[in-house]
């Protein structure tokens, strides 16, 4: 058994797949199961298991399908990692109900975990979707508790720590992400003790007032302390998870680590909870934000738009999290009193489709489309439009060029965990222009503190700082985007990567010590 951390090298990190690019050609298309040099006996040194993989499937001239890999997100960070450590990924290919052969893509090995269209309707849309994230996300929407989502879960569990204990070397590192997956680490370290297992948070982590509603709440906090280290976005994430861990475990917390106990009651090791707050891939934005295609783009999306004296943009999954009812209401109220005009200023809002066949999103697409035709009838001129809405998703490029396009950026999240767009917007600011408006709830806040930030309950507060940027003096937005980009720059999703993967080094070094 080996004892030796992953060689993993500061390139190896980028960010979290988005739902809100698609179809960006970031990578060269391979077949579905091409072969490539792996280890001799099929094991791997680095593995990576989220819910989903990170390709998405198309079909190419000749209508044969092929992968690409998904732009942004986490696959940006762990491509370089997975190429030159001995790495695989984990996850699942995307369709219910279809058998996948693992697979090479770009420099990485694929392990596609198959689930049936039932276990894509109990664990992904019911006991993820519908249970945990609302009720991660401070019960924006009322989380549902069917005990048949979570026997699912914890079948669906099973199945990705099966394919994570198969895959991995002796000693090797495993990292799980995200909410889907938190029951992965200790079903993982049952049947692999000597790995070293990691796990990410991405979204929040609830105080325990609120997470004392889930009825297997123990269940889950056992299953994340299967976890040497544990990551979340924010401190106070993870001041939230120890402190249920305290509350309905019984569990001994100092500090960042809590003291688990093996099942004879004994002390047995320890695990420890940190904020690790993800970013992005800071290189590949702003070199597309120098591109002369995309600011000619970014010329042409202006001009479409009828020139105008300012573009707002709202870019957010259609999620009920992101806030995006209560910007449409601040900003119809700022119209309709004549602060805002369609003849000078245009939003325009992406919501990019997301978990469409879950009630909540769908009641939330009703909403979000009858609020900006409400909007749109009542102010629109033959010539302006007030809200250009696009339920589209885009390429990493079209994206850049809105950001360029965009004097001032609205993020109005009532909770997220992060919110990459905002780290994106700023990003592409290479020239220092522009202004952001950020929800305090993101934990985006916790680092842009020069954005204007607010309360999107706050109508009124809302309604100001928009105002207020929409006039920002010139120099005033440079040194509040000059600082905010220093930031972002200086702790880049490579960072962010190495930080986690370096503590989790650090921690088993000193358990082995
Ligand atoms: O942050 C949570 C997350 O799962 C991201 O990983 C992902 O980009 C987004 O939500 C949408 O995920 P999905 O479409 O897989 O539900």
């Amino acid at each position: 058994m080996r004892s030796c951390p992953p060689r993993i090298s500061p390139q190896q990190l980028g960010l979290l797949s988005s739902t809100l690019y698609k179809g960006a050609k970031l990578s060269t298309n391979q077949p579905p199961s091409t072969s490539k040099t792996v280890t001799q006996h099929g094991k791997y040194d680095f593995i990576v298991v989220s819910n989903r993989l990170p390709v998405d499937r198309h079909k190419d001239s000749n209508g044969k399908d092929t992968w690409r890999r998904s732009p942004g997100g986490l696959v940006t960070a762990l491509h370089p990692v997975m190429a030159k450590a001995d790495g695989a990924w984990i996850g699942w290919a995307g369709s219910p109900d279809e058998h996948v052969r693992p697979f090479d893509n770009n420099g990485m090995r694929l392990i596609p975990v198959d689930l049936s269209e039932e276990e894509v309707q109990n664990y992904y849309e019911g006991f993820s979707n519908a249970t945990l994230w609302p009720l991660y996300h401070d019960v924006i929407a009322p989380p549902e508790f069917h005990r048949h989502w979570w026997d699912t879960y914890r079948l669906v569990n099973q199945r990705f720590a099966d394919a994570a204990a198969k895959a991995a070397d002796d000693g090797a590192t495993v990292w799980v992400q995200d909410y889907q997956l938190q029951l992965v680490p200790s079903m993982l370290r049952e049947q692999r003790p000597d790995l070293k297992i990691g796990f990410f948070n991405h979204i929040p982590f609830p105080p325990p007032e609120i997470y004392a509603q889930l009825p297997w709440r123990q269940s889950i906090i056992n299953g994340l302390l299967g976890a040497d280290l544990i990551g979340f976005q924010r401190p106070n994430d993870a001041a939230n998870f120890l402190r249920s861990a305290r509350r309905f475990l019984g569990a001994s917390v100092k500090a960042h680590q809590v003291h688990v106990r093996d099942t004879t009651g004994g002390f047995s090791r320890i695990s420890r909870a940190e904020a690790f707050p993800i970013s992005i891939d800071v290189d590949q934005i702003q070199t597309l934000a120098r591109r002369s295609d995309v600011i000619k783009r970014a010329a042409q999306i202006r001009k479409d738009l009828g020139d105008p004296k300012t573009i707002v943009l709202g870019v957010d999954r259609l999620d009920y999290t992101k806030g995006i009812t209560h910007r449409l209401k601040a900003y119809g109220e700022l119209l309709e009193e004549g602060t805002l005009k369609v003849e000078e200023t245009s939003l325009i809002q992406v919501a990019s489709p997301s978990r469409e066949r879950v009630e909540s999103y769908r009641l939330l697409r009703e909403d979000v489309e009858g609020t900006v035709g409400r909007i749109n009838g009542t102010f629109d001129t033959i010539s302006n439009t007030a809200i250009r809405y696009l339920h589209h998703s885009y390429p990493v490029e079209e994206m850049v060029a809105l950001y360029l396009a965009a004097d001032v950026m609205l993020v109005t999240a009532l909770r997220d965990g992060m919110n990459l767009v905002a780290k994106e917007y700023v990003a592409a600011r290479v020239d220092n222009t522009g202004a952001l408006v950020l929800s305090e709830f993101t934990g985006a806040a916790d680092q842009l503190r020069q954005a204007f930030l607010i309360n999107p309950h706050d109508i009124d507060g809302l309604k100001n700082a928009i105002v207020e940027a929409v006039n920002l003096p010139v120099a005033q937005a440079r040194r509040r985007m000059r600082a905010m980009r220093r930031q972002i720059v200086d702790y880049d999703v490579e960072r962010w990567s190495r930080s986690f993967l370096d503590a989790l080094k650090a921690k088993a070094v000193r358990d082995d010590g």
